[in-house]
């Protein structure tokens, strides 16, 4: 069995859900349901027996340690965090407690673990931390990719907690000998993404008539993976990568953020076309760009092909569709997650 946390929220629900669709080995899925966390996500492991869930924290030293000790699982998969970057700079402190403090319990009650494991049991755990790009900071127009040797430069509140999270998961192996696995992935796209990220908001507001709100000038540059593909290069580091190495992964998909709006803008044109007949790109709007804002991020995934012979499946142009298609067929999905408090985010955010 393998514990999964964070996996109610956006990829963490996506590799469940694609991990049980593969394997008949169970997942306790340890998740504190913030505003991101969502069990509709969920909902098709309602009656699963390979599926536990537990409402808690990361940072909850005797909870995790007894679910360790319960359940012991082969492996600890770490996607908990807060993660949107707007929202660490407007309040850094909630991902300074889950990504950098909640962390550190995490791997303290995991190394409490690991260290009365027997001697098989011990070679067969690993601890594998979900980590993002954006700690190797921004890329000018013609610099190369983010290689796994790259410094780190964070330049947000969240990239800086990531920062931290990623040297003390890398201190656990070479201190203790923990046989951790990192993972620095680029920007994911795909079902379940929540509404305060570019893509989701740009579909929901498209829909709803609303503006789409272009930070700057648009030229920021991101790498876009779909999620599934995401999933499937950790499920590969998970089975194949080598202990204490870091994995890069991408999806060779650089985009500059008004391509991809205007790219959405087509696709809704063509699949669920506005009444009055005048095409999506006319709710462009563009508002003040945000703080710090990193201009280009881009990743070289040549290490996880070369060794792991991982590479994404998705090319931007088939992913995006599945992913206009999978909001417009689940706008009950979207309905719920945008009620209530999520309005109050969109108010804080875009106000004028
Ligand atoms: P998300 O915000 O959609 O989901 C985060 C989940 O973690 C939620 O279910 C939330 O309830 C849970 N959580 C938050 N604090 C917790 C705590 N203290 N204890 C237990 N659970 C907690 O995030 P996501 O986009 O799915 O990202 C997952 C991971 O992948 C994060 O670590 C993120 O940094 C990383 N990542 C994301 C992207 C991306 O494009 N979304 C890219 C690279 C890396
Ligand atoms: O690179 C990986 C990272 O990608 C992950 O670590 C983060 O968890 C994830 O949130 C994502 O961060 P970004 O800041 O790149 O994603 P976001 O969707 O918030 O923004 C994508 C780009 O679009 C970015 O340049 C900001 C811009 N943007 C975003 C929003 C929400 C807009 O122009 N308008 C918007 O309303």
């Amino acid at each position: 069995m393998i514990l999964v946390t964070g996996s109610a929220g956006f990829i963490g629900s996506n590799f469940v859900l694609d991990w049980l669709a593969q394997s008949d080995e169970p997942v306790i899925n340890l998740d504190a349901l913030t505003y991101a966390g969502n069990l509709d996500n969920l909902v098709s492991l309602k009656n699963d027996a390979r599926h536990i869930f537990v409402h808690g924290d990361i940072g909850n030293f005797q909870l995790v340690s007894q679910l360790l000790a319960e359940h012991q699982p082969r492996a600890v998969i770490n996607f908990a965090a807060e993660s949107h970057v707007d929202r660490s700079i407007h309040g850094p402190e909630d991902f300074i407690q889950t990504n950098i403090v909640g962390t550190f319990h995490l791997l303290e009650a995991v190394r409490a673990y690991y260290g009365q494991l027997g001697k098989e049991a011990q070679n067969n755990f690993r601890f594998l931390h979900v980590s993002t790009d954006e700690v190797y900071g921004s890329l000018a127009k013609d610099d190369p990719a983010f290689a796994e040797t790259n410094r780190y430069e964070p330049n947000s509140p969240y990239s800086a907690s990531k920062a931290a999270s990623d040297h003390l998961v890398r201190a656990y192996h070479h201190t203790y000998g923990l046989p951790v696995l990192t993972t620095n992935c680029s920007n994911n796209y795909g079902p379940y993404h929540f509404p305060e990220k570019l893509i989701p908001l740009v579909i929901h507001n498209a829909l709803g008539g609303k503006p789409l709100p272009i930070y700057g000038d648009g030229q920021q540059i991101r790498d876009w993976l779909y999620v599934k593909d995401h999933c499937s290069a950790i499920r590969r580091v998970l089975e194949a990568g080598t202990v204490g190495e870091v994995y890069n992964v991408g999806g060779w998909n650089e985009k500059a953020n008004l391509d991809v709006v205007h790219t959405l803008c087509a696709i809704l044109d063509e699949l669920s076309p506005r009444t009055d007949g005048k095409p999506y790109k006319e709710q462009i709007t563009y508002v003040k760009d945000r703080p710090g804002h990193d201009r280009r991020y881009a990743i070289d995934a040549s290490k996880i092909e070369r060794e792991l012979g991982w590479k994404p499946a998705e090319t931007f142009e088939t992913g995006i569709k599945k992913t206009v298609k999978w909001y417009l067929d689940n706008q009950a999905w979207v309905k719920n997650v945008t009620s209530g408090a999520y309005q109050n985010w969109v108010g804080k955010q875009y106000k004028a």
